[in-house]
């Protein structure tokens, strides 16, 4: 039987060391601001949204919420944008995504300043993660990789399968994996073989967006198995992309959702604002 990895536990761990480090930038004159921009009625969005917010209590940064209506136009977003980047009291910048379908995501990251871009979406973010040069790192796929820390698993030299390629998670979590030195394959929904690829991962990462997708015969006996997936399914219950109570079975150590990788992306957001405010004072 696998060993559950509590993202509730390691992410209270990180918030409490990013509220005694925001303790100490407040003796210094210094609270760390966060800017949360929402455009439209997403309900899923607006969760994550509030979540965001209440972290930021929690670790006694300001949070500032730009809640705009669906008829936003492009032109307005990139003025707040624009707005925010200039604000000295504002040293993290998130967009929440999907935007409505009218508003183009790539200006709007684009316009976001890479010193404040705690999401790391930026192009020259993103291009820095690539090298290994990196402010902020993506926020689920560090998530990630503090779980794998706390759990004292080693990634050298592992087999490591990533499902899904988005910008998001996928491609920075492969990234991540191989900055590690894993050995890494990302699998998409052109992969031919898939299960078989699985099968001989040492540390599976599920992000594809599709409840009960990693199934028990895809897992190797002993496999790390971390699920990203957040789905809903129509009985409102939430679900991740692995069969769980299957999987758990056969895994060495495995994420729950919820209480998984989730609190943890919101976490590992608190660090990248506390260091986007240490950044811009100066501090190391
Ligand atoms: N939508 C889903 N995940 C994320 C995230 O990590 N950041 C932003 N800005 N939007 C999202």
């Amino acid at each position: 039987m696998a060993k559950l990895i509590s993202g509730k536990e390691v992410s209270a761990r990180v918030k409490a060391e990013v509220k005694a480090e925001c303790d100490r930038l407040k003796e210094k004159g210094i609270t760390p601001g966060l800017a949360v921009i929402i455009v439209g009625n997403d309900p899923a969005s607006r969760v994550y949204v509030n979540n965001k917010k209440k972290a930021c209590a929690e670790v006694g940064f300001v949070s500032e919420e730009y809640a705009l209506p669906e008829s936003t136009t492009e032109e307005q977003l990139l003025e707040l944008v624009d707005e925010l980047n200039k604000k000295d009291t504002i040293h993290g910048i998130l967009c929440q995504l999907p935007l409505p379908s009218h508003l183009d995501e790539k200006a709007v990251i684009n316009a976001i300043s890479p010193e404040k871009d705690v999401d790391a979406f930026h192009p020259s973010n993103v291009g820095k993660i690539m090298i290994g040069d990196y402010t902020f790192l993506p926020c689920t796929p560090a998530g990630v990789m503090e779980m794998i820390h706390f759990s004292g698993i080693e990634v050298s030299g592992k087999n490591c399968v990533v499902i899904g390629r988005s910008n998001i998670v996928g491609k920075p979590m492969a990234m991540l994996l191989l900055h590690e030195n894993g050995t890494v394959t990302i699998c998409h929904s052109r992969t031919k073989n898939l299960k078989e690829i699985c099968s001989q991962a040492d540390i599976l990462v599920a992000a594809v967006g599709r409840p009960n997708f990693v199934t028990a015969d895809m897992v190797k006996d002993g496999a790390v198995v971390l699920d990203v997936g957040i789905n809903r399914l129509k009985s409102g219950k939430l679900c991740g992309d692995v069969d769980f109570e299957a999987v758990e079975k056969k895994a060495s150590y495995i994420t729950p959702v919820p209480g998984g990788v989730g609190p943890m992306t919101i976490a590992m957001l608190m660090k990248n604002t506390l260091s986007a405010a240490k950044a811009a004072n100066g501090i190391e």
